[in-house]
């Protein structure tokens, strides 16, 4: 099984840490194509954190998660839904870009649940050391990176939810604190979106719902 957990450091006691280790994660196949490694960023000690998919094309370049288009309209979002922006840190389920080469360009593909599962641990370090009161998974392979496979974001985004009670491995995670968990779209979809409109309103609403978990 392909997996990360030697290339944790086991005895690290800050994101900086886990941050400084990463570059040289072997544990799946997906560091070698890539730029870089696109580790979490943001406030060391956020009460809310964020998991997306993976890097995208920009994200792989520039070495910072979010930071392109689904970057841009999730800040937005978060700001609409009354989050406080700056106690956040985001992150990713899979912390290498996953990508076909077509000619030029270099085509994202969604990370198989082998990636997810091999680079799990930098996941479950990032929130031992944040201890977060409020989890938001964004989009399917987030939720379902956390929550288990039989997760359906379009069934039950939007839902408050015990944190990490209701984990797919509520063990890998910091149980001494309350903590709330809830999914939702992706940004990526809202950009996708026939009617983004009333994608990003549903967005907002959910995020609206998260936020009202924190006061
Ligand atoms: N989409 C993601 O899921 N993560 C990023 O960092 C950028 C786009
Ligand atoms: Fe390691 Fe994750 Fe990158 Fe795979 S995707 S090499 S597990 S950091």
């Amino acid at each position: 099984m392909q997996t990360a957990a030697p290339f944790v450091p086991a005895s690290a006691s800050s994101i900086a840490e886990l941050r400084a280790a990463a570059p040289g994660c072997r544990g799946c196949e997906l560091w070698e194509p890539a730029t870089q490694v696109v580790f979490g960023r943001g406030d060391e000690h956020a009460k809310v954190i964020f998991v997306g998919e993976q890097p995208g094309d920009v994200e792989d370049q520039k070495g910072l998660p979010f930071v392109g288009p689904a970057g841009h309209l999730l800040r937005r979002a978060v700001d609409d839904a009354g989050l406080p922006v700056s106690d956040l840190y985001i992150t990713n389920s899979v912390k290498h870009f996953r990508f076909e080469r077509r000619g030029a360009r270099r085509i994202h593909k969604t990370p198989d649940q082998q990636h997810i599962t091999a680079c799990h641990p930098w996941l479950v370090s990032e929130f031992a050391q944040l201890r977060p009161s409020l989890v938001v998974l964004l989009g399917a392979t987030a939720a379902k990176a956390v929550l288990g496979p039989s997760f359906r974001v379009t069934r039950s985004r939007g839902q408050l939810l015990p944190w990490p009670a209701s984990a797919q491995h509520p063990e890998d995670f910091p149980s001494d604190h309350e903590a709330t968990a809830l999914a939702t779209i992706h940004p990526s979809a809202v950009l996708r979106a026939d009617d983004r409109e009333a994608a990003y309103n549903g967005l907002v609403a959910d995020l609206r719902v998260a936020a009202g978990a924190l006061t």
